[in-house]
């Protein structure tokens, strides 16, 4: 039985994974990166990349993730989606559906998401999601989805103790890393079959905590402010502005006000 706090090994996770392809590396630059060469060498769905520690580990608006060692998920899945375009934000839900679901047995009714990509605990990033399609011509040839996961970060004294947190900060039990990255990549499995589905979009507006609020939206350098009224279904974020005008954001961030 190995110890739940050990650091990951091919042997642990092939134990952990059965026979799903993957790849591990203690260390390398950026899941997101080796998941692409390896989509891009012909990789199957389902296929996953996993590291302990990154060196050029990305997140949103060019931000660096990384986490100590033993104390995160960070993995990148690749996903063959038969999907137009106009459905890839859908692989964002995906993957934070994914990991609010597992998360909630654990933390019962302290998990949310953040629109677009964040899955919040107690109001603070637990996780993150980033994905990064992969085309050929007009054809979409693979979706990376690329998940970091906060288990036990430490988060004191830093600049983002308000911010971020981690699993084992909530349930204050030791996790298996093993059990719960199996368990995630079921749930992706699951909803990556059903991307066209409307139970994805219903699932993750349902978790959404930011529906009626007022907030701003900071998109290509410009914000604005206005009530959430809701998700489009391609997973836009309908705001109102205060001249009563609807905005569909595709991306952006948003920060709360009052
Ligand atoms: C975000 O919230 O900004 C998205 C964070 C995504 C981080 C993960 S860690 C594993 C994978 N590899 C990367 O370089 N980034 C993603």
């Amino acid at each position: 039985m190995p110890d739940p706090d050990d650091l990951f090994t091919d042997a642990r996770l092939r134990d952990a994974l059965g026979a799903r392809p993957f790849r591990f590396e203690p260390q390398l630059g950026s899941t997101n990166d080796v998941a692409r060469q390896w989509a891009i060498d012909g990789a199957p769905s389902g296929s996953v990349v996993l590291t302990e520690a990154q060196n050029t580990g990305r997140g949103r608006f060019g931000r660096i993730w990384s986490a100590p060692l033993g104390t995160a998920l960070l993995m990148s899945m690749i996903l063959r989606p038969r999907v137009t375009p106009d459905r890839l934000p859908r692989l964002t839900m995906v993957g934070a559906v994914a990991v609010a679901e597992i998360l909630e047995p654990l933390a019962p009714g302290k998990v949310s998401l953040k629109w677009p990509n964040d899955v919040m605990l107690t109001n603070r990033k637990v996780a993150g999601v980033l994905p990064e399609a992969i085309w050929q011509g007009n054809t979409l040839s693979a979706v990376i989805l690329g998940i970091g996961l906060n288990v036990r970060v430490d988060f004191t004294d830093t600049p983002l103790a308000d911010k971020a947190i981690s699993l084992e900060t909530v349930t204050d039990t030791l996790i298996d890393r093993a059990v719960l990255l199996n368990t995630l990549l079921h749930r992706i499995d699951y909803w990556s079959m059903r991307v066209d589905e409307s139970v994805l979009l219903e699932t993750w507006r349902a978790m959404l905590g930011t529906l009626g609020q007022r907030v701003t939206v900071y998109a290509a350098g410009a914000g604005i402010t206005g009530q959430v009224a809701g998700v489009d279904d391609n997973g836009a974020l309908i705001l109102q502005d205060d001249d009563g005008i609807l905005h569909h954001l595709l991306a952006g961030e948003v920060t709360l006000r009052g």
